[in-house]
């Protein structure tokens, strides 16, 4: 008798994420990567275009994480942070306080982006409870994802991702990325009301909302605003974090620096999971007193797992030479020219570029969104070509590894240009 594929095992014992079992899609059987490639059991090699869920920044099995993980294995694998403490979790809170923007200073760790946006939520929230002057109400733009953990979907826009749930979600007032005068009048009336403790915002791009860039004068705009009446601004960085959409974080390009910022994805370049959620002194002493009561009652088992920040460090050393940039650079430029090209298509519209991020809609009629149709044939399609790509709907976007080779790069831009080409127009 065969032995049973991996594809037929999995089949027998997994519920895979984001995916419907019923519409029997088989997952690709991956048994390697390394640079910007996987690898799958027979031998196909596919380019990682969206680095593995936007994470992977410096490509697959890199001799650098891969000896700082396991040299930190050898020396401490997991102590809990609660009453402990170890050298990468200080190393690398010391060194995300160096690169952030001025006035961070004290990072809490968790494990995931909505972990990383809950520990926000919370913070933001218990603020105001510890300094005697409850306030719950929570504000966040519309098309917003900061992930599928409860605080994060509540906070998150809601639609086909959340609509089971919609009961039991906390109520969330929501403000366009416009920041018109109607926007910013509302947004002013809510402030004013004296109940809305935080703002959230993922800056400059929103990303599985549709990676929708925006100019991030509009959270200057409603920034403005909270520092008025107090509210607590948050920065969802858990895709934009690490250069992924320009600079090294989305929020050095507002005029007031966010109170709170929630990195991860980047952090660990996809290796470990790892989150961070990082403040100034103003939020950090409003849970300092000699009272039970005030104290940030939130952890998770795996907070700060040493070989995960160790990792996290060399991730970052890597980030910070010239050749990472160099590399970030080049590719947004080469994105950039491709841009151009595909915006001689009809049958796609709304061409963007921000930092290694490419992205463009198919125009379709009326089948647009997370579910279209288009999603399935565009991945058959790229695969076909040897690339992995996973289209949010009919919304095509690539964010590639940086260490994405020139001739990967090329051939990424010639298959989106053959499919913006062959792409029938909508009639
Ligand atoms: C902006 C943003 N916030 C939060 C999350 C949730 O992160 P995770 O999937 O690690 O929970 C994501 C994930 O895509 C994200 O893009």
């Amino acid at each position: 008798m065969n032995r049973p594929s991996l594809q037929q095992r999995d089949n027998s014992v997994l519920w895979h994420p984001f995916t419907q079992a019923g519409l029997r899609q088989l997952p690709l059987p991956v048994a390697a990567a390394r640079g910007s490639k996987i690898i799958l059991e027979d031998g196909t090699e596919l380019i990682d275009a969206i680095s593995s869920w936007w994470c992977c920044l410096h490509g697959h099995g890199r001799r650098e994480l891969i000896e700082a993980a396991s040299t930190q294995f050898k020396k401490l694998d997991h102590v809990l942070f609660a009453g402990c403490t170890h050298e990468p979790a200080v190393a690398l809170a010391e060194k995300l306080i160096k690169i952030l923007p001025a006035g961070f200073s004290r990072v809490f760790y968790s494990d995931n982006g909505s972990t990383a946006v809950e520990v926000a939520i919370k913070m933001g929230v218990q603020l105001w409870a510890n300094q005697g002057a409850p306030r719950t109400g929570i504000i966040a733009l519309e098309n917003s994802y900061h992930g599928d953990t409860f605080g994060a979907m509540s906070a998150g826009a809601r639609g086909i991702f959340v609509s089971p749930f919609e009961k039991l979600l906390f109520e969330v007032h929501r403000v366009s990325t416009r920041a018109d005068q109607h926007d910013l009048a509302r947004f002013e009336r809510l402030c004013q009301s004296g109940s809305i403790a935080a703002f959230i915002f993922e800056p400059r791009v929103q990303g599985a909302g549709g990676m929708i860039v925006y100019d991030t004068a509009a959270i200057d705009r409603y920034s403005e605003v909270c520092e008025r009446y107090g509210v607590i601004t948050i920065a969802d960085e858990v895709m934009t974090g690490f250069g992924r959409t320009g600079p090294d974080f989305a929020s050095s390009l507002l005029t007031r620096a966010p109170d709170i910022i929630c990195l991860s994805k980047g952090l660990t370049s996809g290796t470990l999971p790892l989150a961070v959620t990082v403040c100034g002194e103003k939020v950090f002493e409003a849970f300092i007193s000699e009272d039970h009561a005030r104290t940030f009652f939130h952890g998770h088992t795996y907070t700060a797992n040493p070989i995960a920040c160790s990792v996290a460090l060399a991730s970052l050393e890597l980030f910070l030479t010239a050749e990472c940039s160099a590399s970030r650079q080049r590719l947004e430029q080469a994105h950039r020219r491709c841009a151009t090209k595909l915006e001689s298509s009809p049958a796609i519209e709304n061409v963007r570029v921000s930092g290694t991020l490419l992205a463009f809609d198919c125009v379709t009629e009326g089948d647009s969104g997370y579910l279209s149709k288009m999603g399935r044939s565009v991945g058959d399609f790229f695969r076909t070509k040897g690339i992995l790509l996973r289209p949010l709907g009919n919304i095509i976007y690539c964010l590639p590894p940086y260490c994405l080779t020139e001739s990967e790069t090329d051939h990424l831009h010639s298959a989106l240009l053959e499919f913006a080409t062959h792409l029938p127009p909508a009639t």
